[in-house]
């Protein structure tokens, strides 16, 4: 399956506005943010926009507590449980051992599951599990080209998380391959301006496409991340301690 340049809307309109109209069908987004950015949020919002347009999707967890992440959603105001029962979507809990086993499989479980349902959108959440499988940064990127790869092969528009420990400052990302191995390429970041812990967005790469350089602030709320303004007058962003440089736009 080949990237086509069909837009797939992500049900977050800020992110739509900054992409020139949504992800490209078929492509691979990675979403990499610290601890709390809204990562799951976003990507159940992608999940969501598809039930909205009768698109059935697949989420891979490897979180150890089903109720949890059901709660979370809940509070967000989706009702995973109903609409899994709906077959509208599907959330499969599992580990990274299984998951590749079913990804190297084009007659497996998965493979027949993206069958019957014709699904077209997937989430992993998140590849940073996967990291435990392998210590060679060598190996770890071909385990990572292989998910990338499979999931293509399926004909899913797909977005993987990614967890970063950093939480302000400069982000360590030696290990950090899979922006390579991915089409379109999104930050999360927390900022720190005046006393507060703001939440900032940006996209960094997309191939196949031109996108807004813009750093976007960004909220949670029910029904997911709202994206306003771009910060203006700020900078030093990008090192997650922004520095006032000139009087800022208000935030829409
Ligand atoms: N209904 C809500 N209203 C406002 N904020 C909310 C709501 N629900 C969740 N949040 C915020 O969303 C944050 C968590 O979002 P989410 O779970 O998507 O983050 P994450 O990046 O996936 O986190 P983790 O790295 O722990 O997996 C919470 O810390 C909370 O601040
Ligand atoms: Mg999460």
């Amino acid at each position: 399956m080949t990237v086509t340049t069909r837009r797939v809307k992500t049900g977050c309109e800020g992110l739509d506005e900054i992409t020139r109209g949504g992800l490209l069908e078929g492509s691979a987004t990675l979403v990499e943010g610290s601890a709390g950015t809204g990562k799951s949020t976003l990507a159940l919002q992608f999940i969501m926009q598809g039930v909205k347009e009768g698109e059935h999707g697949i989420v891979f967890t490897f979180e150890q507590y089903p109720e949890q992440y059901y709660d979370c959603a809940n509070e967000l105001g989706w009702d995973l449980r109903s609409l899994q029962n709906e077959g509208k979507l599907q959330i499969i809990f599992t580990t990274p051992e299984e998951f590749l086993d079913e990804i190297d499989d084009p007659e497996g479980k998965l493979a027949k599951i993206v069958a019957e349902r014709n699904t077209k959108r997937m989430v992993l959440d998140s590849i940073t599990h996967f990291e435990k499988l392998s210590k060679d940064i060598g190996h770890l990127r071909s385990i990572e080209t292989e998910i990338v790869n499979g999931v293509k092969r399926e004909g899913m528009t797909a977005i993987f998380l990614k967890e970063n420990s950093n939480v302000l400052g400069k982000w360590d990302v030696s290990m950090n391959k899979i922006p390579f191995i991915v089409d379109t390429y999104i930050l999360l970041r927390y900022l720190e301006m005046e006393s507060e812990i703001k939440r900032c967005m940006m996209v960094l790469k997309m191939r196949g496409s031109d996108h807004d350089k813009d750093i976007r602030e960004y909220k949670i709320e029910k029904g997911g991340l709202q994206v306003g303004e771009k910060f203006t007058g700020v900078s030093g962003i990008f090192l997650g301690t922004g520095i006032q440089v000139r009087p800022a736009k208000a935030v829409r």
